[in-house]
This record gives structure tokens, sequence and C-alpha cells, in this order.
């Protein structure tokens, strides 16, 4: 084997990205939809509560935003790359084009970690709320059937994760188009539910319970960054659409960095509600938002915010389901993996072998696997991503033909927000636990075994060279 092949890079060929077997009929808006669709989620109906009670005190805002910071960073790198090269693939594309195969391969393998993993963390978390709503007209499923399998616990399979995730699958099966007009409306539902939270609790804030403000110190912040972090997951599921943009070159940035500001807004406005309403101890929740409702004898509209968060999930689900397989479309398409991963039904333009496989594969987890145990390695997965596409700015600008690609967004301030950007990404990623970096370590190690035994024997660019 020779070891430079490891790191043939992907030639871009500026005409090949006008002709693609995609249907292109994506717009600014469809993608700040998709943005908010994916971003807005677990995160905010679960973790606020958590971060509060254990890491950050009052000032889980500060959290929230510095994770908002380090995404901020992130997201203006994802921009350059996605508008200068829209293909699909997002940051494993980028990546094959700037450090090559090898590199690629891992990075789109940690990839497939976080989109798998988070689509079945929020199917879990999904399925939560929507048993709690059928526990509001006292339907109850057998303790077997309602949660993963953990000793103690009387679980065996989360039945409910595993049938929404493949609900989704079958969604998506029927076009993008459609797909999209579902996220579009129930992106205003999950709005609508948040605001109707601000509203009302806003005045039961009493400015006693933000003080003592950081109980934890400010290194809590940091720690707490680490968990909000999982909250912003999903706006780099917006370039994975690329091909299917009618006007990639602006529509991508608007799209990333709107989704993004929404985000962190509602995230840092429902932190600085909650711990004013709920002194902050008391937080340590898994549904802090119904809980704060609860507490302050707003039953009903507990209700109507769990109905919102189940809407707001599965907007989650599907983007990041759509993202999964966008992904693992364009790893099969350049050899990587079987070529039947990147087929495309001629009626519905869609690929659907991929959906099946990846919609059943994320169904399983999700029935098995409890969730703390995934929510980690979601963001692990995803803040190497976020480093890695922000080293590549730096050598993107620095490519032969960079000329000729077209003229997208430009992370201002080159190089030293992508360098920024880079360092921050390790910076919380040091924060995780070791048993996320261990399982971590190990998906890699599987990753490279099925390189080495397949993509590097089927790799296009191989043919090609
Ligand atoms: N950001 C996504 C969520 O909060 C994963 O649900």
């Amino acid at each position: 084997m020779m070891s430079h092949h490891l790191f043939l890079k992907k030639e871009i060929d500026p005409t090949h990205l006008q002709n693609s077997s995609l249907e292109k009929n994506l717009t600014a808006f469809h993608l700040t939809a998709m943005g908010v669709g994916a971003v807005v989620g677990a995160g905010i109906f679960i973790t606020p509560g958590i971060i509060a009670a254990k890491y950050a005190g009052p000032g889980a805002m500060l959290s929230y935003l510095l994770a908002a910071v380090v995404c901020a960073l992130a997201a203006l790198c994802y921009s350059e790359f996605a508008s200068t090269i829209p293909l699909a693939g997002s940051a494993y594309t980028y990546v094959y084009t700037i450090f090559g195969e090898l590199a690629a391969w891992v990075l789109g393998w940690a990839l497939i970690s976080e989109y798998l993993f988070a689509v079945s963390s929020v199917a879990v978390s999904w399925s939560a709320y929507f048993q709690n709503l059928l526990a509001g007209f006292n339907l109850h499923l057998p303790g077997f059937l309602s949660t993963a399998y953990e000793s103690g616990n009387g679980g065996g399979v989360n039945l409910i994760a595993g049938l929404i995730t493949l609900l989704i699958g079958l969604l998506l099966v029927n076009g993008v188009k459609e797909s999209t007009r579902v996220n579009t409306i129930m992106v205003g539902v999950k709005l609508a539910v948040i605001l109707l939270f601000l509203g009302v609790a806003i005045f039961y804030v009493k400015p006693a319970n933000f003080h003592p403000f950081l109980p934890y110190g400010s290194s809590g912040i940091l720690s707490g960054a680490a968990l909000a972090f999982y909250a912003y997951i999903g706006f780099d599921a917006v370039s994975t659409a690329s091909e299917e943009v009618i006007n990639p070159q602006k529509a991508m940035p608007i799209g990333i960095i709107a989704s993004l500001a929404i985000a962190s807004i509602l995230y840092a406005a429902v932190a600085t509600v909650l711990v004013g309403v709920v002194p902050y101890h008391q937080l340590n929740v898994g549904d802090p938002v119904a809980f704060t409702l609860n507490l302050i004898n707003q039953n009903w509209i507990a209700g109507i915010i769990s109905l919102g968060a189940v809407a707001g999930m599965t907007t989650v689900l599907l983007v990041m389901s759509y993202g999964g397989t966008r992904l693992i479309f364009a790893i099969s398409r350049d050899g990587l993996l079987p070529a039947t991963l990147s087929k495309v039904s001629p009626s519905k333009h869609v690929p659907v072998t991929n959906t099946f496989i990846f919609t059943s594969i994320a169904s399983l987890c999700a029935m098995l696997v409890p969730l703390d145990k995934i929510a980690e390695l979601v963001n692990i997965g995803t803040l190497f991503a976020f480093a890695t596409v922000s080293l590549g700015v730096v050598f993107l600008r620095k490519l032969p033909n960079y000329q000729q690609l077209p003229k997208g967004f430009n992370v201002p301030l080159y190089p030293f927000i992508p360098l920024l950007s880079f360092t921050l990404c390790l910076v919380l990623m040091t924060q995780l636990q070791k048993i996320t970096w261990l399982v971590f370590l190990l998906w890699t190690l599987v990753g490279l075994g099925i390189y080495f035994s397949y993509g590097y024997r089927h790799s296009q660019q191989r043919v090609l060279n």
C-alpha cells in the first residue's frame, strides 16, 4: 500500500457543481427553517435544568452563550466551505478536498456517529415526552416496552423511540419537498410554544434567584458549555443540503448563521427565565420547562409545551436523519462505502436504500441504548468535525484552483477566526468524560478497519488516479 494514496485529494471540478442527480428546490428560508428544525430540540427541552443545577447555577445562560460562540465561529467556517464547495457531504467533502482521503474518511465516520447518535438520542427524548402526553390521557405502556434496559429499571426496549425513527425514514423517502414542508410547519409550532413559555413564565421571575450567580465558580460555565453544545448541534446539517439549494452561495451562509442566531437567543432566554423562576438547585429534572410551569400552577400550558416539545423534536429527527443519509450518500458516491447507498430512486429523487438502512440502525440504537449513554458521543464527534473544518478553511484558500471556485462567503479576520474556532472546539472536547473519549476512539478504530478492508480498495479517486 502506497502511503501517499491515503492522502489523495478530491479534485473539485467547477462544472460538477452544477450537475447533480439531486433535485434543486431549497431556498435560504427553507435552510433557516431546516437549521432551526435541526437545532432546537431535546437540548432546550431537557438539558438547561441539568446545566443550571449541576454546573453553572443561575449563570446557565453564560454556558449557552459560550457554546453559541464556539458554534458561531465554526458556523462561519462551515459557511465559507458550503458556499465555495456546494457538494453533498458537507464537512466530509470539504476535508476530502483539503486534507485527502484518509482524513476525510475518519471525519466522515465521526460525522456518521454525530448524525446517527443524535437521531437515536433525540428519539429517546421524543419517546419520554410522548409517553408523558399519553399519561395525561391515562394511557401507559408496559414498563418493558417503555424504556431501554438498564439494571434495575424494569425496562426492555424503547418501542416508541424505535417507531418514531422508522416513521421519519418513511417521510424522508417520500421526497425532500414534502419533508421540508412538514419541517417548516413543525418549526413554527416549536417556536410558538417556546415563546408561550417565555411569555407566561417571565412574570414569575424573582431577582433573588439569581444570587449567587455562579455557585460553582467560573469553571462551571465551561463544563456547562460542553453539555450546552449538544443543544446547538444540527446547524451543520444545513450544509449537507448544498446540492439541493437554488442559490447556495448566498442561501447557505444566511441559512446557517440565521438558524444559529435564532437558537442562541431562544436558549439564553429560556435558561435565564428558568433559573429566575425556580431556584437553580431544584432544576435537576428531565423536563425543566414543564416542571417550572407545573410549579407556578400553569398545568395546562405545561401540556401544550409538551406537545410543542414533541413537534420540536420531530423536526430534529427529520433534519438529522436527512443530514445523515446525505452524508452517507456522498461517502458512497466516492466509493468508500458500497454503491447501493448512493443509488437515487428515479421517481422520488432520494436515496431510498440508504435512508432505510440509516433509519433502521438509528431506530435499533434508540430502542436499546439509554439516552445519557449516547448524548456525549454526539458532542465529541461533532466537536471533532468542527475543529477539522475550522482548520480546513485555513488551507482552503491556498488551493491551487481556489480562484476558479464559486465566490461565496468569506470568514472575516482570516486566519484568526478559523484558528480560534479550532482551539475552542478542542477546549470543549477536553471537558467531556473519559468514557466518551474511549468509545469515540473505539468507533474510530472500527472506521479505520472498514476503510482499509473496503474503502481503500473501492475509492473512486484511486480509480481516477
Ligand atoms: N441540537 C439538537 C437538540 O437539541 C440535537 O435536540
